[in-house]
């Protein structure tokens, strides 16, 4: 399974890309107006860190200004994925685009649906939000293990992008599932490592590690 980082805070995506831990970033206007940061300089430098896609999202909702939008962000760098809503204006750009040979995301997709018809307009991600359907007390897994399974029964290309990641038990259930990818905050990937009781155990062992007086270095 893939790790993308979801977030335009360069230095923690650059963290994360040092432990080889990254494969991809996505971001969305809220992340990019919470980075402070210009559209394009920041996506730039993103790119110019990472070797997978990233994902920048157009913020037009007619379709025609969308695909404008699509193929300025396009040019920013050959890694570019064009992240469109999946709207019906978004399912339209997202055919044009991919037509002309460029990676889409369609994002904000909340049923099985909505990913069948990404699928079929040629996406090369499609984006279900697990947190935000359980926030509406929605089990957001069991949407992602359905389009596993239509898109497996059809042999669809597009890959499953489990966004609105909040928790470690989404990254694992992703995992277990098969999505081909998950996006995370920064915060959530660093979290993954972290046990109780390798903490206990860690303590413990230098607790005699101590006695021992000993020294490796
Ligand atoms: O990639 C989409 C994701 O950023 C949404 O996450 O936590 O705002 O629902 P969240």
């Amino acid at each position: 399974m893939k790790f993308f980082v979801d977030t335009a805070d360069v230095a923690a995506i650059s963290e994360l890309n040092d432990l080889g831990f990254v494969d991809g970033v996505t971001t969305n206007p809220s992340l990019i107006m919470k980075s402070g940061r210009d559209i394009l300089e920041v996506t730039k430098e993103i790119c110019d860190l990472i070797d997978g896609p990233v994902s920048a999202e157009v913020t037009a909702t007619e379709a025609d200004d969308m695909i404008a939008e699509g193929r300025k962000l396009a040019k920013i760098a050959d890694n570019i994925a064009v992240k469109v809503p999946l709207t019906w204006a978004g399912l339209k750009t997202c055919k044009t685009l991919t037509d002309e040979g460029r990676m889409v995301n369609v994002t904000l997709c909340f049923s099985a649906n909505q990913a069948l018809l990404a699928a079929k307009a040629g996406a090369s991600f499609i984006s279900p939000f697990i947190g935000r359907l359980d926030d509406i007390n929605i089990d957001g897994i069991d949407l992602i293990a359905d389009i596993r399974t239509i898109f497996d029964n059809y042999g669809y290309g597009t890959e499953i992008l489990a966004a609105s990641i909040r928790t470690v038990n989404h990254v694992s259930d992703c995992a277990r599932i098969g999505a081909d990818v998950i996006t995370a905050p920064p915060e959530v990937l660093k979290k993954l490592a972290s046990h109780p009781l390798t903490d206990a155990g860690l303590a413990s062992f230098m607790a005699d590690w101590a006695k021992t007086g000993q020294k490796i270095l």
